[in-house]
């Protein structure tokens, strides 16, 4: 399928945690050349940096001090090769294990919840999609970062499916990991990233939504591309 490649648009992927969102915004990204921005990963280098600097343990966390050390620590890059993000805290590599962890899942709703650091990182977001030409996954991609973007999908599948993707993935690096734990974090995300006051987990009036519970990537590609041809041609 031919697209229009002088034409260049905004795909929103918003959705339920584990729900293939960066598999399917990956995918897309490679076939129309476009680059992909995973904003989980940011909101969860963000956990990762505050779980290093152990915030959580403390009764007396101040939010100002820890803005101010997210701005110092906290680098995005572009990576032109592969055409992704890369994340660094204090000018390290921030790895994908690192990242996925159970640890920093848990923790990461309580980050996503707090309105400085939705600013710092939406205005991050904002500033890579100037050009246009970029996949961009999300919770608010559709309804707050990009609202105009030109195509939306809101992506959602059974918990236990989800449960078991997360699990898989995980179990990649780590053996120790339980099932029902994993199961037990999704549907803590789910009502976290659902209830937030700020930006939260929202299909946009105009986003098309999928259940891909039953589908496999291809047939998930073969119904975006259908979509996508009306968009860029
Ligand atoms: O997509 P993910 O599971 O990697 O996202 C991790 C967490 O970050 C998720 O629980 C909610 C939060 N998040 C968010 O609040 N807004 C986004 N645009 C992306 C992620």
């Amino acid at each position: 399928m031919k697209y229009n490649k002088h034409k260049k648009i905004i795909l929103a992927i918003d959705g339920f945690s584990s729900s293939g969102k960066s598999t399917l915004a990956r995918a897309i990204s490679k076939k129309l050349k476009y680059k992909y921005l995973d904003t989980g990963a940011m909101y969860r280098s963000i956990a990762l940096l505050a779980i290093r600097e152990k915030v959580f343990n403390s009764d007396l966390w101040n939010i100002k001090k820890f803005i101010h050390l997210l701005k110092k620590t906290f680098q995005v890059k572009w990576n032109k090769k592969i055409n992704e993000i890369e994340l660094f805290l204090n000018k390290k590599n921030v790895k994908k294990s690192e990242i996925r962890s159970i640890e920093v899942s848990k923790k990461v709703s309580f980050i996503a919840k707090i309105p400085d650091i939705r600013e710092i990182l939406t205005s991050i977001q904002r500033n890579f999609g100037v050009e246009k030409g970029i996949v961009v996954d999300g919770r608010d991609i559709g309804t707050t970062v990009f609202p105009k973007s030109e195509l939306k999908i809101f992506l959602k599948s059974s918990i236990e499916v989800r449960s078991y993707r997360r699990y898989q993935d995980i179990k990649k690096t780590n053996d120790n990991i339980i099932y029902d734990e994993v199961k037990k974090d999704l549907i803590y995300r789910d009502i976290m990233d659902i209830n937030r006051k700020n930006s939260p987990l929202k299909k946009s009036v105009n986003a098309i939504e999928i259940d891909n519970t039953y589908l496999n990537i291809e047939k998930e590609l073969n119904i975006i591309n259908n979509l996508l041809i009306n968009k860029i041609k």
